[in-house]
């Protein structure tokens, strides 16, 4: 399942994040691929090791706790530290599939990933190209969004960026161990969830039927969950 998560983060917070990572120490974006994604790979990323790379990050991740959508959709186990990247000067990363396991920088997380998560800091007008193409069996999705929006994707997709050819398009990127590893069972929960909110919404939380579904939604879920 790929979602589209609007406004993660405000403009302001955008402005806040952009102000500290802009200041920041940027470095060869091949320092976190693995040896075939080095090969595609030609961009810019901030170096983990910054201060600001920290605060920014604690930023990105008080935002996603925050957004129902995001914690709907993902179930998430573990998120990755998010990492900040930047294509400029016709800079593009080819075709790949991200890596299954990733281990943050300390050694004491080690992450499946289960989701990858984009989160668009540049606004479209700022960039020329810069697309994320994600392939799947109906074919390939564009994806560029307004500065603050993110997509979440399937790990296990194809996917790349496009080369930047004018301006540049700086991003939020990290990968979610979700609770429920199948994606398909984790988007059939996702849209059980918005059918029995939107029946709630119409019939009332307390509705008898509303309460039966929402209890058939937390039985899958724990039929399904690892924690
Ligand atoms: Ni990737």
């Amino acid at each position: 399942m790929m979602l589209h998560i609007p406004e993660v983060l405000t403009k302001e917070q955008v402005g806040a994040v952009r102000a500290l990572i802009d200041a920041g120490q940027w470095v060869d974006g091949n320092v976190t691929s693995g040896p075939q994604a080095a090969l595609a790979k030609r961009n810019a990323q901030l170096a983990e090791t910054d201060p600001k790379a920290r605060e920014a990050r604690e930023a990105v991740l008080a935002a996603l706790e925050r957004s129902l959508l995001f914690v709907a959709a993902a179930l998430p186990l573990k998120v990755f530290p998010p990492l900040f990247n930047r294509y400029e000067g016709g800079q593009t990363f080819g075709n790949h599939i991200d890596n299954s396991v990733r281990r943050n920088r300390a050694g004491d997380l080690n992450v499946r990933t289960d989701l990858s998560c984009t989160l668009f800091l540049s606004e479209p007008t700022d960039y020329e190209g810069g697309e994320l193409i994600v392939e799947d069996t109906y074919g390939g999705h564009s994806v560029k969004l307004p500065a603050g929006d993110m997509i979440l994707y399937p790990a296990s997709s194809l996917h790349r960026v496009e080369p930047v050819t004018r301006g540049a398009r700086t991003a939020s990127f990290f990968w979610v161990q979700s609770m429920v590893r199948d994606d398909g069972a984790r988007a059939l929960l996702f849209d059980l969830d918005i059918a029995v909110q939107r029946l709630a919404g119409e019939l009332g939380q307390g509705h008898a039927q509303v309460v039966a579904l929402t209890g058939i939604y937390h039985n899958l879920l724990r039929r399904w969950a690892e924690t």
